[in-house]
C-alpha cells in the first residue's frame, strides 16, 4: 500500500490544496476572513432542513463563525479538509468537506457538502465532488472514498450515484434529523472504479 501524499493542516489552510472544478468553480480553504461572505451565501436554515440540528445549522453569523473554527481546529488536528467552493468572481457558493482521514487504511469520507439556493441545480455540487475524488485518487493515492447520505436526500444520492459511487447498504434509522429518523445509504468507490 502506498503512502498517502497529502498537506499537513497548515499547508492546507495556507492554500497549498486548491483545486479547480470542470466548470469553473474554485475549492479553497476554510478562513475566518471570509465568515460573512460565508453567512451570506450559507446561513439559511431551510438549506439544512431536515438533515441538520441544533448548532449544525449555520443561521447567525455566531454559528458561521463556530462552524469555521471548529472545521480549522479539525484540519490543524489533520482529521479534515473543509473547502469554500467560489466561482469565477470570488463569491463564496458552497463548502465540501473530506474527513475520517485514514493513512493507516488509505481511506477518507466526503461529507458537508452543501450549495448555496441561488447557485443549486447547476452542477456544482457534483463538479466539487468529482475536483475532490480526482486529486484524491490520481494526486493524494487515496484508495477509497465514502459518503454517507440521507435516503431522503435526493438531491445527495444523485451527486454520489451520477458520479458512479456505489450504494453498499443502508443503516436503519441511523440519523435522528429534525423531522425524525433518517435510514442512511452508505456510498463507496474504490481507486478502481474511479473514470477520471
Ligand atoms: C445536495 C446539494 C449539495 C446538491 O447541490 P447542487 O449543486 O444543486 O447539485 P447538482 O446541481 O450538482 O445536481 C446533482 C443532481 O441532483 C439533482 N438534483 C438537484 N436538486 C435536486 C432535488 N431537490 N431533488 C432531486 N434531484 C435534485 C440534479 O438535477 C442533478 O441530477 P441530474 O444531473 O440528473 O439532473 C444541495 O441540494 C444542497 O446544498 N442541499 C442542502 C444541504 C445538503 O442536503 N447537503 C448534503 C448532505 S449529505
Amino acid at each position: 500500500m502506498n503512502k498517502l501524499k497529502l498537506p499537513t493542516g497548515k499547508q492546507f489552510l495556507n492554500g497549498e490544496l486548491v483545486l479547480h472544478t470542470n466548470n469553473g468553480y474554485t475549492l479553497i480553504p476554510y478562513s475566518l476572513n471570509r465568515v460573512n461572505d460565508f453567512y451570506g451565501s450559507l446561513g439559511h436554515s431551510k438549506l439544512w432542513y431536515p438533515y441538520y440540528r441544533g448548532n449544525a445549522v449555520i443561521d447567525s453569523i455566531a454559528r458561521a463563525k463556530d462552524h469555521l473554527e471548529r472545521r480549522i481546529d479539525e484540519c490543524q488536528n489533520g482529521n479534515r479538509f473543509p473547502w469554500m467552493i467560489a466561482d469565477e468572481n470570488d463569491q463564496i457558493v458552497g463548502m465540501i468537506s473530506l474527513m475520517d482521514i485514514s493513512s493507516f487504511h488509505n481511506h477518507a469520507t466526503i461529507s458537508r457538502i452543501a450549495v448555496s439556493p441561488d447557485f443549486q441545480k447547476k452542477g456544482i455540487a457534483c463538479a466539487a465532488i468529482h475536483a475532490v475524488m480526482k486529486w484524491a485518487f490520481e494526486e493524494a493515492g487515496f484508495h477509497r472514498l465514502e459518503a454517507d447520505v440521507s435516503m431522503k436526500n435526493h438531491a445527495s444520492r444523485r451527486c454520489f450515484e451520477k458520479l458512479g459511487f456505489a450504494r453498499e447498504g443502508v443503516r436503519k434509522e441511523d440519523m435522528w434529523c429534525a423531522d425524525g429518523w433518517h435510514d442512511m445509504a452508505i456510498y463507496g468507490m474504490t481507486e478502481g472504479m474511479f473514470t477520471g
